[in-house]
């Protein structure tokens, strides 16, 4: 059982950070209660601001000592409910966590906390011509710990992969209150099980990750980007796969359904853009490298595969002023949707070449469900974003029948070979359909891992598992 914290307990957390760094003012518990995730909220019990991993161990420590819950988070930009502290206790916000420690540039890696934005960071290392690809669309003000925390991707991820093939070592306050290195610094590393690779996506329910190495790549000179038109999205997403199997590797891939691009539109009156009637999905790809002719070429290669598949005409980006609006324009579909209704977003991946199968199935499960959805994301990934919208629907079906539906969703992505998150992670909201993508045992391995780590259950408990 958990235990809620006292005033003596404040006191002592007081001692720790510091009188400044603990607040129990309502406006707080709520601001702290909170991420972007649907319109939840669950109160803690007090906000603590720690500085040092010291810091993190004796809080970690007291609170086992007084069997208190403690919900650890970076900018509280998750869409999966990660960092919510549904169980109130304590809020562990590392956002005093916000050095770029050192830049190396012999070895191109760069260490760092956890509160720094991601953003931040990509430019610190750009200036010095250093490329830290993944870019989660809320780059510009999340948290480079939530995204271990989560293993995010981003539109990037598709040529560069994601966070988890960046990280080389954490430093970690475990739920004990020990600090451990859960690797070394290096590119190579086969020294007993990968403690690393199990930190990151752990969404903050085995340790709290202090400390990031991160490796880094030389950043390409040049980009393209196009937008390309479709009147049937089912061929915009046949298009994906076709273009890599012509042998060429975009640096973004990106699925875009009409309504995705028209909310954007709705609520952001400084994006212009005309989309003809019959368009009902784009790509917007990207390709990237240092020479200019190879990207000419790579473009021209992927319009012949495009009009293979019915689009439109192409539109290319002439300027970075244009490049910069098409990408702004992308990285605001989340937030348009969440601007335009209620909304419930999932997740879904499956292979890249089932994307169609996904659209087309999710399109027939919404008619039978009676809810209305709009897709966009990741298509080079097979990572389908599908936001189900509550629109007209009544209370008791989004409430009730809804979870049904969405559970069908997720038994044609299993089906289809693919699960449940690509890259927002499971967190609070996905939890309850687990047993979709995995079995009894696997559940039992994930439960048994969490013990060892945290034998309490009282680090980010409620997330992920039971
Ligand atoms: C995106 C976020 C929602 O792709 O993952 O825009
Ligand atoms: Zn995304």
């Amino acid at each position: 059982m958990f235990t809620q914290p006292v005033p003596e307990d404040i006191d002592i957390l007081k001692g720790i950070v510091g009188e400044a760094f603990v607040s129990v003012l309502a406006e707080d518990l709520e601001r702290y209660g909170q991420d972007e995730t649907e319109d939840l909220c669950f109160l803690p019990a007090v906000v603590v601001k720690p500085h040092t991993s010291a810091e993190v161990s004796a809080i970690m420590r007291h609170a086992a000592q007084r069997s208190i819950p403690v919900t650890p988070m970076g900018a509280r930009t998750g869409l999966s409910g990660g960092a919510l502290p549904v169980h109130g206790g304590i809020a562990l916000s590392m956002e005093r966590f916000n050095r770029i420690i050192d830049i190396d540039e012999r070895n191109l890696q760069v260490t760092v906390e956890p509160g720094v934005i991601t953003e931040v960071l990509q430019n610190a290392v750009r200036d010095k011509g250093l490329f830290y690809p993944p870019d989660p669309a809320s780059r510009g003000s999340c948290f480079i710990g939530g995204n271990v925390a989560e293993n995010s991707g981003g539109p990037k991820a598709v040529k560069y992969g994601v966070v988890k093939d960046y990280v080389l070592n954490l430093e970690v306050v475990l739920p004990s209150g020990d600090i451990i290195q859960t690797g070394a610094n290096v590119l190579k590393n086969a020294t007993g099980y990968n403690l690393t690779q199990l930190f990151v996506g752990s969404e903050g329910t085995l340790g709290i990750i202090t400390r990031i190495v991160l490796r880094l790549i030389p950043h390409p000179q040049r980009d393209l980007l196009m937008l390309v038109p479709f009147r049937d999205p089912v061929d915009a997403c046949g298009a994906v796969s076709a273009i890599f199997r012509a042998g060429i590797t975009p640096s973004a891939m990106e699925f875009m359904e009409r309504d995705a691009i028209d909310f954007v539109l709705q609520h952001n009156p400084d994006i212009q853009m005309d989309i003809p009637t019959d368009v009902q999905a784009h790509l917007l790809i990207e390709v990237d490298g240092n020479d200019a002719g190879v990207l000419m070429q790579e473009c021209e290669q992927i319009a012949q595969v495009v009009e293979q598949f019915n689009c439109g005409e192409i539109l290319f980006a002439e300027s970075e002023r244009e490049k910069q609006d098409l990408w702004r324009m992308r990285r605001k579909v989340g937030e348009a949707v969440k601007q335009h209704s209620v909304y419930k977003e999932e997740d879904t991946v499956v292979p890249r070449a089932e994307l169609p199968a996904l659209l087309r199935g999710v399109k027939e499960i919404g008619s039978k469900y009676g809810f209305r959805s709009v897709c966009y994301g990741h298509a080079g990934d097979g990572n389908l974003h599908v936001n189900i919208l509550k629109g007209e629907m009544s209370d008791t079906a989004w409430n009730e029948t809804l979870s049904e539906g969405i559970a069908e969703i997720f038994r044609l992505v299993v089906a289809l070979g693919g699960t449940l998150s690509g890259e927002h992670g499971i967190g609070w909201v996905q939890k309850p359909y687990m047993p979709i993508a995995f079995d009894s045992v696997q559940l039992e391995l994930f439960r048994r891992i969490k013990s060892v780590f945290d034998p309490q259950g009282l680090l980010n408990p409620g997330k992920v598992i039971d």
